[in-house]
């Protein structure tokens, strides 16, 4: 009956990661998907709790442990997430992600202790009856892979977090990739020795196949630019999903598998998209050097001659446009200055003035960061245009008011092919009739280029944070 009831969960559990990823897709419905996945989750974990028997019928008995675990997650998780800032959101996904990485290993080290004990060999696994030979190479592969994969995503994803917070530097060493290429073969052709000699001292293959999955795992992520860690940290999850799926496997709990493949699906479509918005082979992202600024670019020594306007003229010219098309950038959610943008977007339209959004899909450091932080201020989301829907409208907008963003309307995208962002769609902004651009200086932004976009005559420099400038602006256009 106990087992029949736990089946039930562990189906509900799948069928709300479904419904709560399709969820996902939309930021109408996102709230609710993940609070519904994150039920189906509880359920889940309570069925196992309370509901599972082993082989000999035994339920678990560890309650201390296990209820101790979830008490010091949920409250650690809790406050972490409470906290964080909406730009550190990808360090969080990523140390996250990391701990998810780390159960899969985890799980491969203490399976494979248990099945070594089960032997009744401390000298290794040489013991085995030829009958249990091939069972024992399937459990072993499925257990290697999730040592690997999880050991490499949890090193990965420590070293991605640490770049991030700027704990650590980007670092790569002369011939590091070959290197790299060298390591991963070696944990291959160590694992597979494994699985297909079942030698004597096999224990200590499977340890040294662990070390050498997390030292690869730093040597992976190490050398990627720190700009580029997002689309790492998407691959990273994927890594996570399959090794959660290998755990699946090992414990035949179908929940787990389904979660494991979910989140692997879901990752690796994750970062081919984030590839394709930003025109660049996954490749290029691991082993190309984008985001690595020179020093002219850093220092932000303008390229040419750009024109400035004051709050006060780019109030007026907004005040007396009939469109105003705003292009949210990763500045805005540095300046936090989402309310703000809100705030002036009521104002003008109060006017009479057409406000719209228009939303690049890499904009921000992560996917849907402008989506997300828009909603958070309660803008409406009729209002926000995908980049094709906008690129169409831009010809007929009097005013397109840049907050924080640079890259994702650079046309270097698409005029000039030396440019490293060469071929990534771009918001065509320069078809509108006015441009002004907020931002705090001439630095470049993500990819660490020059923006022309700036120095063309339609173009004028609002300098300032973004939150000030807006506020400075409502305040403006309420004294016309
Ligand atoms: P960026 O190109 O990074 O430019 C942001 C600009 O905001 C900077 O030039 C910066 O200039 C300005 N800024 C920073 N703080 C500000 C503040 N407090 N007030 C006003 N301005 C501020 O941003 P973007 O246009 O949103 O492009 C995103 C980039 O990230 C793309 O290259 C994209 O490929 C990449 N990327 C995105 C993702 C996802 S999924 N979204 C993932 C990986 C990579 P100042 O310093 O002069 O102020």
């Amino acid at each position: 009956m106990g087992i029949s009831i736990l089946t039930v969960c562990y189906l509900v559990g799948s069928i709300t990661f479904i419904i709560g990823l399709k969820m996902l897709s939309s930021p109408v419905s996102a709230r609710k998907g993940n609070l519904i996945a994150a039920a189906g989750m509880s359920v889940a974990i309570a069925g196992t709790i309370f509901l599972y028997k082993d082989d000999n019928g035994e339920p678990l008995h560890n309650y201390g442990w296990i209820f101790s675990g979830l008490l010091i997650g949920a409250i650690i998780g809790t406050i972490v997430a409470r906290k964080v800032k909406m730009t550190a959101m990808p360090e969080m996904v990523s140390l996250f992600n990391g701990m998810g990485g780390a159960c899969a290993a985890l799980i491969s080290i203490i399976e494979f202790g248990h099945a070594i004990d089960h032997l009744k060999s401390s000298t290794g696994i040489e013991v085995i009856q030829t009958s249990y030979q091939n069972d024992f190479r399937i459990f072993l592969l499925i257990c290697c892979a999730g040592l690997i994969i999880g050991s490499v995503s949890f090193a990965g994803s420590m070293i991605a977090w640490a770049k991030l917070n700027g704990k650590i530097r980007d670092f790569a060493f002369k011939g590091q990739h070959l290197f790299n290429i060298f390591l991963l073969l070696v944990i291959l052709g160590l694992a597979s020795y494994l699985i297909g000699s079942l030698p004597a001292g096999g224990k200590m293959i499977f340890y040294l196949i662990f070390v050498l999955s997390l030292l690869y795992g730093i040597l992976f992520v190490m050398p990627i630019g720190g700009a580029d860690m997002p689309v790492v940290i998407s691959l990273l999850n994927s890594f996570t999903g399959i090794a959660a799926a290998c755990g699946g496997f090992l414990y035949n709990n179908m929940v787990m598998l389904t979660g494991g493949i979910l989140v692997g699906a879901a990752g690796t479509l994750l970062t081919i998209l984030m590839c394709k918005a930003m025109n660049r082979s996954l490749k290029n992202v691991l082993i190309g050097s984008f985001g690595a600024k020179t020093p002219a670019t850093q220092a932000g020594h303008p390229a040419g001659t750009y024109k400035e306007i004051s709050v006060s003229d780019a109030a007026m010219v907004m005040s007396y446009a009939h469109k105003v098309m705003i292009v949210p950038g990763y500045g805005l959610a540095v300046a936090q200055a989402q309310h703000a943008c809100h705030d002036l977007e009521k104002l003008l339209e109060n006017k009479g003035v057409d406000v719209k959004y228009a939303i690049h899909p890499v904009a921000g450091r992560m996917p849907g960061h402008m989506n997300v932080l828009l909603a958070e201020a309660d803008v409406s989301y009729d209002k926000l245009l995908e980049m094709e829907q906008a690129n169409e409208e831009f010809p007929g907008i009097d005013v397109v008011l840049i907050l924080g963003a640079n890259d994702v309307v650079n046309p270097a995208a698409k005029n000039d092919p030396s440019s490293p962002i060469y071929g990534m769609p771009i918001l065509e902004v320069e078809l509108a009739k006015t441009v002004i651009v907020n931002k705090r200086s001439m630095k470049p932004g993500y990819a660490g280029i020059e923006n022309a976009l700036f120095f063309q005559p339609k173009t004028s420099m609002l300098f300032g944070d973004a939150k000030k400038v807006l506020q400075d602006l409502i305040a403006e256009i309420k004294s016309l």
